[in-house]
C-alpha cells in the first residue's frame, strides 16, 4: 500500500443557477439598508432556481465539463453531497450518473451533514484512491439555500453545484493529512423533513460557527498539523461572506495574534468573489471559495492553503491542501466567471413566485416550463418520478 501518494483534487468546475436577485432588489422590497447587506453580510445577489433547475441539474452541469475533459475511464464512484434532497431513498446522483453517461460500473451515494457533506466526500474519496490509485472519484456538492421569505435568513440564500474529481497525482491541490475535526450536537440550524425551508437561530449559529472553527484549528494542531504561518491562504465555509472574515479574526486570534481588520480583510478578499453574487451554496459553498481563489490569478504553486468546512448541527473540519505545480493550467475561471454572469437579473414578485412554488405531490402528470439556461433540465413529473432532460 503506497503511503507517500499525493492524493487530492485533479479537477474543479461550479455551476449555479440561470436567474439571479440583487440585493439592491431585495432591499427596495423590504426597505433594508443596502449598506447592512453589502457591508454588514457581505453579499450582493443570490441565485435563484428557474422552475426546471434543481441540485441535479445543477449537478449534472457542473461536473459534465470534467467528464468531457478527462472521459469516466477512471471513474469508479459518485459521491454527491447535498441537504436539498429530493427523495428519502433514491440518491440524486443517480440522475446525475444517467445524464452524465457514465458506465454502470460506478457506485453512486448521496452523503449528508449540512454545509459539511461534501469535504466528507472530499475525505472518503482519498481513501478510496488510496486503496486504489488507479481510480478517481466524482465528489458533487450541490445544494439550493431556502429559508423563509422575510426572515433574517432571506438574504443569504444562493444556489450552486460544485464538482471535484480526486485522482492520485492531482494536478490541483494535494490534500494533505492531518486534518483537525469538532463535532458538537447543537440546533443552529436545522430543515424537518415536512420543511422546504430551513429552521435556524442565526445568532446561535454565528456562535456555534466561530467555536467550530476554533475546536477544528485545535484539533489540527494536536494532530501535528502546520503552524500558522505556513499557510499562504485560506478558504471558509461562507454562508455570508462577512462570514469568513469573522472565521479569519477567531483563527488569529486562537493562534494568539492580534487580528488587525484590514490585514483580515486581505487574508480572505481573493475567497469571496462568487459567493458574494452566489449566495450560500451549502456544501458548495467552501469550493466556490476555492475555485475564486485560483481563478484570482495569484501564483500559488507549491504553498498551503487551509480549508475551513462547517456544516450545521454540527460538524467541521480543517484540512490542509498544496498547490501543485503548473495547477495554473487547469483551471475554468472563464466558465465560472460566465456561469455567474450570464444569470438574468429578476424583479423582486418574480423571485417570489419562484419562492412560493412548490412542487405538486399528487403523483400526476405534470410538465414544467422551459427556462433554464443549463444544459440539463427537469421537464416534469409522472407518476411521482422526476424526468429529467438534455436541455
Ligand atoms: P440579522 O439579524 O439580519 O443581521 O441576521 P444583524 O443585525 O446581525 O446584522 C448583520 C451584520 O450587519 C452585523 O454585523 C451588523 O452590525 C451589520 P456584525 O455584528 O455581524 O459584524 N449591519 C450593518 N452594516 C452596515 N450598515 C448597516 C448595517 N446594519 C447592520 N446599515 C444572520 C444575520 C447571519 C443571523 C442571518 O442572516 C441569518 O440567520 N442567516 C442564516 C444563518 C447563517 O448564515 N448562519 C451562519 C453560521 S451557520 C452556517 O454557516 C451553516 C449554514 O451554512 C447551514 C448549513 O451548515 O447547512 C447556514
Amino acid at each position: 500500500m503506497p503511503t507517500d501518494l499525493a492524493i487530492g483534487i485533479h479537477d474543479l468546475s461550479f455551476s449555479t443557477t440561470s436567474l439571479v436577485l440583487g440585493h439592491d432588489e431585495l432591499s427596495r422590497h423590504n426597505g433594508t439598508d443596502i449598506a447592512k447587506y453589502h457591508k454588514g453580510i457581505g453579499q450582493r445577489a443570490m441565485s435563484v432556481p428557474t422552475a426546471d433547475e434543481d441540485i441535479v441539474t445543477m449537478a449534472a452541469a457542473a461536473a459534465a465539463p470534467i467528464v468531457q475533459r478527462h472521459t469516466a475511464d477512471r471513474i469508479r464512484t459518485l459521491v454527491l453531497a447535498t441537504e436539498t434532497s429530493i427523495d428519502q431513498s433514491k440518491a440524486a446522483g443517480i440522475y446525475v450518473h444517467s445524464l452524465l453517461g457514465l458506465p454502470p460500473q460506478v457506485r453512486v451515494v448521496e452523503v449528508k451533514q449540512a454545509c459539511y457533506g461534501a469535504t466528507a466526500g472530499l475525505q472518503f474519496a482519498t481513501a478510496l484512491v488510496h486503496r486504489d490509485p488507479a481510480q478517481q472519484v466524482l465528489v458533487i456538492a450541490s445544494d439550493v439555500s431556502r429559508y423563509d421569505l422575510d426572515s433574517p435568513g432571506e438574504a443569504t440564500q444562493g444556489a450552486a453545484a460544485a464538482a471535484l474529481l480526486v485522482s492520485a497525482d492531482p494536478a490541483l491541490i494535494e490534500i494533505d493529512r492531518p486534518s483537525g475535526l469538532f463535532t458538537s450536537d447543537i440546533m443552529d440550524f436545522w430543515r424537518p423533513n415536512y420543511r422546504s425551508t430551513a429552521l435556524v437561530n442565526g445568532k446561535e449559529s454565528v456562535t456555534a460557527y466561530l467555536e467550530a472553527v476554533e475546536g477544528a484549528w485545535r484539533d489540527y494542531n494536536a494532530q501535528g498539523g502546520l503552524p500558522l504561518e505556513e499557510f499562504r491562504a485560506f478558504c471558509y465555509h461562507q454562508p455570508y461572506t462577512r462570514m469568513a472574515f469573522k472565521a479569519h479574526r477567531r483563527l488569529l486570534e486562537a493562534c494568539g495574534v492580534q487580528p488587525d481588520d484590514a490585514a483580515v480583510e486581505s487574508a480572505i478578499a481573493a475567497t469571496t468573489g462568487y459567493n458574494e453574487t452566489v449566495g450560500n451554496s451549502y456544501t458548495a459553498s467552501m469550493y466556490l471559495a476555492l475555485a475564486a481563489l485560483l481563478d484570482s490569478g495569484s501564483e500559488l504553486t507549491g504553498q498551503s492553503l487551509g480549508l475551513f468546512s462547517y456544516g450545521s448541527g454540527s460538524v467541521a473540519e480543517f484540512l490542509a491542501g498544496r498547490l501543485r505545480p503548473g495547477y495554473r493550467e487547469h483551471l475554468r475561471g472563464d466558465a465560472h466567471r460566465e456561469a455567474v454572469s450570464k444569470r438574468r437579473a429578476i424583479d423582486y414578485g418574480t423571485y417570489r413566485e419562484l419562492h412560493e412554488r412548490t412542487l405538486p405531490t399528487d403523483g400526476g402528470w405534470h410538465d414544467l416550463p422551459h427556462q433554464t439556461q443549463g444544459p440539463f433540465r427537469l421537464a416534469g413529473l409522472r407518476d411521482h418520478q422526476r424526468i429529467y432532460e438534455t436541455a
